[in-house]
């Protein structure tokens, strides 16, 4: 009956958007992580944007591109080099290494479905309204309202952080202001700060979405995207968690490709295999939360080091378990660690107590790690990696996992690796 069809197809077109949006808001986590921030300052910015957009009367298609280049506005950021770190924030806008990132920010978000737009209020969210902001120098009018707004708000939580004193913030904030935004913004936002207590309270909370009418604002998402929406967001995700380190790029996209292989190598069904595709694509989220210098330190570690290294399953988990849509998918992410013989971690489990999909992508993730370069060598051959992964066969991974892996050949390898790094190389 045509009538029920529409109604499951408004019920899945429902489903889509509710997904998009709760894994939107975990890339926004991942984010705040990987930048040190404090955990909600993609969620401020994002809820403090739209706030100020409704107070000045943009409609709602504005507000929904606010709200999710708010969210995503310091993704172009995720990969930047230690020199960043440390800096104040005013000296900080000028930092050449940042530089990039409004750029960097738009080509990532305008690759998944619907952002465009999005994309560009990010791109322009450094420009000044003196004409002296980057990258294209705009002035007075010619910047978008939305990245005007999105600038303020940003610059705002950011200095808010920083400076807990009021009469301090407002004395290091106001000649910023004059000098970067319009003043019919900078009034609306003054109003707004005297009126609003949401945003004054710096907290995010369910309600305060609701209050704001995001809900009503999201369902105008999607409605035209005919991509597979699902697995494209995923894999920018997997992107913005492999920009971290130099030396991990396409790693999560590349172990989310040869994990699904494996598994319809061993006959598991499609639906399956692209459960164990996407906790390769996410596997290991937790590590954006490690410092740059543990991640790329030369030598030996400590063990405290180490036991920040071992947290990232966990931290890939939890972050898993927020996304309703994907948290079936958190212990396969949790257990990738974990040895057959019992001696990995987080949970020591062994043999059939690891879920099948972790020891799946147990091995992919060895023999990813093992052929690509690293900061101290070189990638070893793929003939080499298979030696070595025969030899730990039963001890680290399973022998039935190894037996399928062993399958495939190393051509065939190269050619899935190839494919999945295209697919990264689109964003950058
Ligand atoms: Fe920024
Ligand atoms: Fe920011
Ligand atoms: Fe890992
Ligand atoms: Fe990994």
């Amino acid at each position: 009956m045509p009538r029920n069809n529409a109604l499951i197809s408004q019920f899945i077109r429902g489903e889509e958007r509710r997904q998009f949006k709760d894994i939107i808001k975990a890339l926004a986590l991942v984010i705040d992580l990987a930048e040190g921030y404090d955990a909600q300052h993609g969620y401020n910015v994002a809820l403090s944007s739209v706030q100020l957009g409704k107070f000045m009367g943009l409609g709602p298609d504005k507000l929904r591109n606010l709200f999710y280049a708010g969210l995503l506005h310091d993704v172009g950021e995720v990969g930047f080099p230690k020199e960043t770190e440390d800096y104040d924030y005013f000296e900080w806008q000028d930092n050449p290494y940042i530089r990039p990132h409004p750029l960097i920010g738009e080509a990532i978000v305008s690759h998944l479905p619907t952002l465009k737009k999005a994309g560009e209020i990010i791109r322009s969210h450094h420009e000044s309204w003196d004409g002296s902001g980057y990258p294209d120098r705009l002035k007075a009018d010619n910047i978008p309202i939305e990245s005007q707004i999105l600038g303020l708000c940003d610059t705002f939580d950011v200095a808010g952080s920083v400076y807990a004193d009021k009469s301090t913030l407002s004395q290091r904030l106001s000649p910023v202001l004059r000098k970067r935004f319009s003043p019919d913004v900078i009034q609306y936002f003054k109003k707004m700060l005297a009126e609003a207590e949401l945003w004054g309270a710096r907290n995010f909370n369910q309600m305060a979405w609701q209050e704001l009418g995001i809900d009503a604002v999201d369902l105008a998402l999607l409605l035209d995207v005919e991509v597979d929406y699902f697995k494209v967001t995923l894999k920018t995700f997997a992107h913005v968690i492999d920009a971290k380190h130099q030396y991990t790029k396409g790693h999560s996209l590349r172990v989310g490709a040869l994990s699904r292989r494996i598994a319809l190598e061993m006959g598991f069904v499609e639906e399956e295999a692209s459960t164990i595709e996407r906790a390769g694509f996410l596997h290991d989220a937790g590590k954006v939360g490690i410092s740059r210098c543990i991640l790329d330190k030369p030598g030996p570690l400590t063990d405290i080091e180490y036991g920040r290294i071992k947290a990232h399953p966990g931290m890939s988990s939890a972050l898993l378990k927020t996304v309703q849509c994907l948290s079936d998918h958190a212990p396969l992410v949790r257990h990738h660690h974990e040895r057959f013989d019992g001696f990995g971690y987080p949970d020591k489990l062994k043999a059939e107590e690891i879920p099948i999909g972790s020891r799946v992508l147990a091995v992919a993730d060895t023999y990813d790690a093992m052929t690509s370069d690293r900061a101290y060598r070189q990638g070893l051959p793929d003939k080499v990696a298979r030696e070595e992964i025969i030899k730990y066969s039963g001890k680290m991974y399973d022998p039935d996992v190894v037996e399928a892996f062993l399958k495939i050949s190393g051509e065939e390898i190269r050619l899935l690796f190839k494919e999945a790094e295209q697919s990264s190389s689109l964003i950058y």
